[in-house]
């Protein structure tokens, strides 16, 4: 029986680090689980800085570290019929949360959300920006992105996958 595919958009603001990253993780964790032909799974931004660019090197480097390829993604930015789109769309912090709500247009059905939360650790809020840290930044990015998206399919398994 042919089901709809749940559609999940990541949102950060360059689309080069935080948000390819959580796709490419999130598409890892769909797979794992054989669940690939249940999700659709991209990622965006709110800044129009880098589009049409490959991941940030560190990123896709702290990707390819956990055997995550994510090189051929290409930033785009986030757009009003993204709302109409998407189930889900999952920020990586609080301006980009702020940002989406801004620019949704009225009556949208995608659900927006902070996507750190799923991870169940209260402390952490935000996925933080690595673009001015350290190749550790970048590694801390990957794994919070891990906790939270493990957090966040485990969600949609409890809910049927619905
Ligand atoms: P991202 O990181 O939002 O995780 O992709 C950034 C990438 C680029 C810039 C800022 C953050 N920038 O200012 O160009």
């Amino acid at each position: 029986m042919p089901t709809t595919p749940i559609r999940v958009l990541f949102v950060c603001l360059g689309n080069i680090c935080r948000s390819p990253t959580a796709e490419g993780v999130f598409r890892a964790l769909v797979r794992e689980k054989g669940l690939e032909n249940r999700f659709e799974i991209d990622s965006a931004g709110t800044g129009d800085w880098h589009i049409g660019q490959a991941p940030d090197a560190r990123a896709t480097a702290a990707c390819r570290r956990a055997g995550i390829d994510i090189s051929t993604h290409r930033a785009r930015l986030v757009r009003p019929d993204d709302f109409a789109h998407f189930d889900r769309i999952l920020a990586c912090d609080a301006m980009n949360l702020a940002d989406l709500k801004a620019m949704a247009p009225a009556g949208a059905r995608a659900r927006v959300d902070l996507l750190m939360p799923f991870a169940g650790r209260p402390e952490e809020t935000e996925v933080p920006d690595p673009y001015y840290g350290t190749e550790r930044d970048f590694d801390a990015t990957l794994e919070r992105c891990r906790a939270a998206c493990g957090g966040l399919l485990q969600t949609f398994i409890k809910d049927g996958l619905q």
